[in-house]
């Protein structure tokens, strides 16, 4: 069984779909998952149901996040936070692939399971599985007292608000966000600076604004969504800050529009991709102005010399591409949050020029409670 579409429970606030309201909504719900808990005293974030104290913070030796679908793709971002900010060996894995593969479970590693409705079967099961191995489970979760918040041995909720459209936006999002409160957390009992713990902090204050900022470019990102809506493929790149967000916004599409489309590590395309590339397949590539932004220019010249187009999310126009949306600039770390934003609406507005069923696309639930 899937958990009963909701639709009719929630007001609709204005919007044609809920998938709309929600991405509109993004701006409150990122407040709403830093409110209360930043510590400017300390330069850290309190995250009063973790139940991990800093002598169990320090001991942790790798980080594991298991999730499925966006659920996995918010906990990709956040390995790459923790691992940044904390300097934690982290990755993220699809739980199902976890539970089925007898995992070594190791005393030293702290594992996260990520759910926006807290009732994911494969999730839940492999909690199940590490808590009967006696192993320390902290949960990301967006429903309070669903299954995973309760079986979990404490943990960070996103307070996304209700999420009714299929498709995951601002529970993404703000699960995104939830990583970075972890990560300075976990980064501040280790040795991130109280520098860069203010830096960080500056910088998620200025999330919900510089999303606004994004948001109000909707109409011209629905002329680029018509502009590429005829596309037969579409391959996303990013290099590791940017990959995670290609993943989520090439599910997205996918998800929403029943385009084809597949994500790729920017320095993955010369290695078999880059044979489908031609004028109906275009390329979005996501680059963040961080060190690799000439490598990843780089790969738009690899992309042009095939005859691709191509669409870059960046925070400046970039002559290389045929077309670029610009992205206010956060800090690096956290910019991949930002820059998942426009490619929901890409996704949104390529579904509505198709006249797909945004809210509920064929074959999808919104929460899958079976195996
Ligand atoms: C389903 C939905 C996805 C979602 C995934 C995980 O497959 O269609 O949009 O990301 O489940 O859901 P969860 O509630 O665990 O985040």
């Amino acid at each position: 069984t899937t958990v009963e579409w909701e639709a009719q429970s929630y007001d609709m606030g204005g919007h044609d779909t809920y998938m709309h309201k929600e991405i509109s909504e993004q701006p409150d719900a990122v407040d709403r998952v830093l409110r209360g808990r930043i510590d400017d005293r300390f330069a850290t974030v309190r995250l009063d149901g973790l139940n991990l104290d800093a002598r169990e913070a320090r001991g942790v030796r790798r980080v594991k996040i298991l999730g499925c679908g966006s659920a996995y793709h918010a906990g990709l971002i956040g390995a790459q936070l923790i691992e940044e900010l904390a300097r934690v060996p982290a990755d993220a894995e699809p739980a199902s692939e976890f539970r089925y593969r007898n995992p070594v479970v190791d005393p030293d590693t702290l594992y996260i399971a990520v759910s926006q409705s807290g009732e994911t079967y494969d999730t839940l099961a492999a909690v199940q599985e590490l808590r009967r191995k006696g192993a320390r489970v902290l949960g990301v979760v967006n429903v309070v007292g669903s299954a995973i918040a309760r079986e979990t041995d404490g943990g960070v909720y996103v307070h996304a608000g209700p999420e009714v459209c299929v498709v995951s936006t601002k529970c993404f999002t703000n699960t995104a966000v939830a990583f970075a409160l972890l990560a300075l957390h976990l980064g501040r009992i280790r040795d991130l600076s109280v520098a860069d713990g203010r830096r960080i902090i500056a910088g998620l204050r200025r999330l919900p604004g510089q999303i606004a900022e994004i948001l109000e470019r909707e109409e011209e990102i629905a002329k680029l969504a018509a502009e590429y809506a005829d596309a037969r493929s579409m391959m996303f790149v990013g290099r590791v800050r940017g990959y995670p967000v290609a993943r989520e916004a090439s599910l997205k599409l996918k998800e929403v529009s029943y385009i084809h489309a597949e994500a790729y590590p920017a320095s993955e395309l010369k290695h078999g991709p880059l044979a489908l590339i031609e004028p109906a397949v275009p390329t979005v590539a996501v680059l963040p102005e961080d060190e690799l932004l000439e490598k990843n220019r780089a790969t738009l010249e690899e992309v042009r010399a095939r005859g691709g187009r191509i669409l870059a999310v960046a925070h400046s126009e970039q002559e290389k591409a045929d077309r670029t949306i610009v992205v206010p600039r956060n800090e690096v770390e956290l910019d991949p949050i930002l820059m998942g934003v426009p490619l929901q609406l890409l996704a949104y507005r390529t579904a509505l020029a198709l006249g797909r069923d945004i809210d509920k696309p064929r074959n999808l639930a919104k929460s899958v409670t079976v195996e």
